[in-house]
Order: structure tokens, then sequence, then C-alpha cells
């Protein structure tokens, strides 16, 4: 399967459906750190609504019954929620408080994919009893 170029490869969890969605998110990522003239406002909104997509699709996956990690995983994304709604509340019109703030999403958002992708997802995806097939 040739690789998604958006995808890190320490990140590739071999499941074409879910290495597809984890590199549209690394999409994003990346045109916040090359293309410093997007406007912040339009990142959050892209992010918000694909992490939403995302989160859903992968949360039906889960078989509760069967995956042990079923709630650690949907607290680990609905912290994410949480801290992406806190930073996108403190958008303001002022161009140094953008740009801290801009670096900061570009930090966690990096950290916190490769964290999660790396642990609770890999996790998720290494036993098949744990999720329905796409
Ligand atoms: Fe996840
Ligand atoms: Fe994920």
């Amino acid at each position: 399967m040739p690789p998604f170029l958006d995808l890190p490869e320490n990140c590739r969890l071999n499941q074409p459906d879910i290495d597809l969605q984890h590199s549209i998110l690394f999409a994003l990522i990346n045109a916040v750190e090359t293309n410093n003239s997007i406007e912040l406002e339009v990142v959050f909104k892209s992010l918000v609504e694909y992490v939403d997509v995302h989160f859903s699709y992968e949360e039906k996956t889960m078989l509760p019954e069967s995956y042990g990690f079923y709630h650690q995983h949907l607290a680990q994304h609905r912290m994410f929620e949480k801290k992406v709604s806190e930073m996108r509340s403190r958008l303001t019109s002022g161009d140094q408080a953008q740009e801290v703030l801009r670096q900061e999403l570009r930090l966690f958002l990096h950290d916190w994919l490769v964290d999660h992708i790396n642990g609770i997802d890999r996790q998720l995806f290494a036993t098949a009893s744990n999720y329905r097939k796409p």
C-alpha cells in the first residue's frame, strides 16, 4: 500500500481508512506550519469539523465489550476537544497574541497526535477483537 504523504512513517497503523483520516489531520498541521497567512479561525474551524468526523468514525469502530481501553480512549478524545476549544476561545485581534497561539497550536497538535496515534490508537488496532472491520 503506498504511504499517505502527510502521515509520518512512525504513525502508520496499516489500517487504510484510519491512516487516510490521520493523514488529513497531519495535512492540516502541515498547512499551519508552512503557511503563516492562513487565518487561525479558518484553521480552528477546519480542525474542529474534521476531528469530529474522525473521532466519531473511530469511536463507532470500537467494540466496548471487548476493548479494555474504551473509556480511556473516549476520555482522550474529549480532552483534545476541550483543549482545542479553550485555545480557540483565546483568538484575539492582536497580531502578537495570534502568533503565540499559532505556535502553541502547532506544538500541541503535533505532539498530541503523534502520542495519541502511537499510543492508544495503535493499541486499539493491534487486536482485531477491539474493533469492527471497516
Ligand atoms: Fe483515537
Ligand atoms: Fe485517531
